[in-house]
Formats: C-alpha cells, structure tokens, sequence
C-alpha cells in the first residue's frame, strides 16, 4: 500500500489517545467511520467536533443526483460510518450517546455523538471492531460454495438488531425474476447519458492520487490493464453499454452462492440510517466469518423496478440494498479521504 490515498486504512488502535481531551479522543474516532463503504465512494460525511461531541452531517455536495436523487444511499453511506463508529466507542470503551436529528432546522445533521458511560465490549463486538479495516467489497466471481444456513440467520439476526430485515431470495424462478430486474435496471440505467457520465466521473485508473470514488481494480479489472482507464471511463461516458454489463450481472444474480435484500419496514430518513447500519453490520459480520459482499442495486435505484421487487419479497417494506454473498479472496482496499480532509 504505498498509494497515499489508501494511508488511512493503516490506522493503529494502539495511537488511541488514552490520556488526550475528548475532543481528540472523538477525532480519533473518525479514524473508523471513514473506512466505511458509500456508493461510488463518493464518502458523503462530514464532522464537526464541538463541545466534546461528534455532530455528523450528511454532505450533500457528494450526491449521486442521477443515481440517487432523494439521497436515500447517500443517507444509507452515513449509517454505515455511524455504525463503525458506534462499534469504536465501544472498543474503546465508551457506550456513546447517540441523538438523531438534533436540530429541525438542519435535516442533514444527522447525529450528535458523546463518548457517554465506561463500558466494556463484548466479544462479539471485538470481532466486529477487528473486521473494519479489512472489509472492502468483493465484486468478482465468489467460490462455487455453499454457505451455510446457520450463518445466513446469523446475518438475518445481525439486521434485524439495528432495525431492519435481510430476505434471502430462495429458489431458481425468484432469483431468476431478480436477475430480470437487475437486467432491466441496466438496461434502464445505461442508455441514460447522464447516469452514464455520472458513474463515469466516479471511476479512476488504480494508481489515481483521489482519495475518493472507485479505482478500476476494485471493478474486478486486472490491475495491468489500468492504461485502460480513460478509455474504460470515455465508453462508459460515450456509449450505451447496457448489453455487455446486463449478461454480467444476469450471471453475477445466477451464480452467486447467496442474493439477499437488506430492507426496513418503512422509507423515511431514519430507515436510510437503520439500513446503513445494518449493512454495516452484516458486512462486518461477513469479514467476520469469511464471506464477502458485493452489490447490484439498479432495481432499488429505480421506482418502477423497486415496486416489482417489493412484490416478490417475503419481509414487508421497502428495500434498500441488493447484495450477492459468498466466499472470495482477499482484495485491495479502496482510497479514503483522512480524517482531516472530512473534518470541518
Ligand atoms: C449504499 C451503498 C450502495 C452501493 N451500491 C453499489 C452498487 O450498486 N454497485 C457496486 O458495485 N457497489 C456499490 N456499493 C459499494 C461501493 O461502491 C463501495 O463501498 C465503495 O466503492 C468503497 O469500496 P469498499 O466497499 O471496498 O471500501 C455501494 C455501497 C453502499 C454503502
């Protein structure tokens, strides 16, 4: 890891400011709400430590208003740095005091955060924090393997302990239609130029000095083939792609061990929260027990295909995320911005 902006995944819980004011106690801190997954990595967060308190705000500068325009995943993004940050308090053992939407007049404060009572982590919880820094998302092929059932109620439960509920999509004619609605999301998607440039102006070659958005390698793209970058952006830009990149999420759907759909019983702001850190959870869980985790949520993105996929599920809601699980190997982490750069 010698590319600057993978620095902040080498954070040492051992630089933990025992004896430092809270407020630096607090900053440190952020060292693990920043290695969370967002979509694109657009790392939609910003903090403002005040008065020994962490106040998060979604920033909505980074939002993917093509593919996201009500900011759903963006607010989904901010759960996930909200639960790792919740599991380092506790690490450091600080049961935290949490208060949501703390002021009326300003949406996007989402959270206030204090260090709150001494506590002790749990074992399971030490897991969780040890799996931070070394889950990323894998989106290649996964081992032909079949995981368990006992560890997808394992996941189930993780979910629902933050509110929320997963559906493993069981059965070849139920993974087939969700394979159908991915294909029609991408066709949806991509014959769109604008959601085309978007998604375009998010992708990197691998040796980019951003500390932001998604290199090729992580695209499950040989890392030698980096010259192709530009090009691999200019044709995403330029041309409707929808065919090729359909027939492999169709395949990616068939062939994954496990497809399952993260939801919550409603579709307000705070269920974008709850979601974002259930998701964190279960792919904390995931790095846990040795599964991976990638997306494909093109039929949440889109209203008509997320109603028909509503219809096919057993848990009643709204989905959120569309995740394929299984075993993969080990991958290359994707940049971050550091705490200082996200810090204001
Ligand atoms: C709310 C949310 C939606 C996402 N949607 C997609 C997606 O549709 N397709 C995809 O390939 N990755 C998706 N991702 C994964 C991000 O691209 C990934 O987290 C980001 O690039 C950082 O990489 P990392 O997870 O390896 O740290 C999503 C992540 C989040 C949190």
């Amino acid at each position: 890891m010698s590319n600057q902006s993978l620095e902040t995944w080498k954070i040492q819980e051992a630089e933990f400011p025992q004896t430092a004011s809270v407020n630096e106690q607090l900053h440190f801190l952020l060292n693990y709400a920043v290695l969370a997954p967002s979509s694109h990595n657009t790392q939609p967060w910003l903090f403002k430590i005040q008065d020994e308190a962490i106040n998060f705000y979604a920033d909505r500068t980074r939002s993917l208003s093509i593919a996201d325009p009500q900011g759903r995943e963006l607010i989904i993004s901010c759960g996930t740095a909200l639960f790792n940050l919740r599991i380092a308090l506790h690490h450091f053992g600080y049961k935290g005091k949490i208060t949501t939407w703390t002021d009326p007049n300003n949406p996007d404060l989402l959270a206030r955060i204090q260090l709150g009572d001494a506590i002790q982590e749990s074992a399971d919880e030490h897991l969780l924090f040890q799996a931070i820094p070394k889950r990323h998302t894998y989106r290649r092929d996964y081992q032909d393997w079949d995981v368990p059932e006992s560890l997808l109620k394992w996941l189930q439960a993780d979910v629902e302990q933050e509110g929320a509920w997963l559906d493993i999509v069981r059965g070849d004619i139920a993974r087939q239609v969700v394979a159908d609605l991915v294909v029609q999301g991408d066709h949806l998607q991509m014959a769109d130029p604008n959601f085309r440039s978007e998604l375009a102006a998010w992708i990197h070659k691998s040796d980019s000095k951003s500390h932001d958005g998604i290199p090729i390698y992580a695209q499950g793209i040989d890392e030698h083939l980096d010259f192709a970058a530009p090009l691999f952006a200019f044709v995403l830009r330029t041309f409707d792609m929808g065919d090729s990149i359909a027939e492999r999420s169709q395949k990616l759907v068939t062939q994954s061990p496990v497809i399952a759909v993260l939801g919550t019983k409603d579709d307000n702001t705070s269920d974008w929260l709850a979601a974002g850190q259930a998701l964190e959870r279960v792919l904390l869980r995931g790095q846990v027990i040795g599964l991976s985790a990638s997306f494909l949520n093109q039929p949440i993105q889109l209203p008509e295909l997320r109603s028909q996929l509503r219809k096919l599920l057993k848990e009643p809601g709204y989905p959120q995320i569309l995740l394929r699980l299984g075993f993969g190997m080990e991958v290359k982490p994707t940049p971050r911005r550091s705490v200082n750069e996200v810090v204001f």
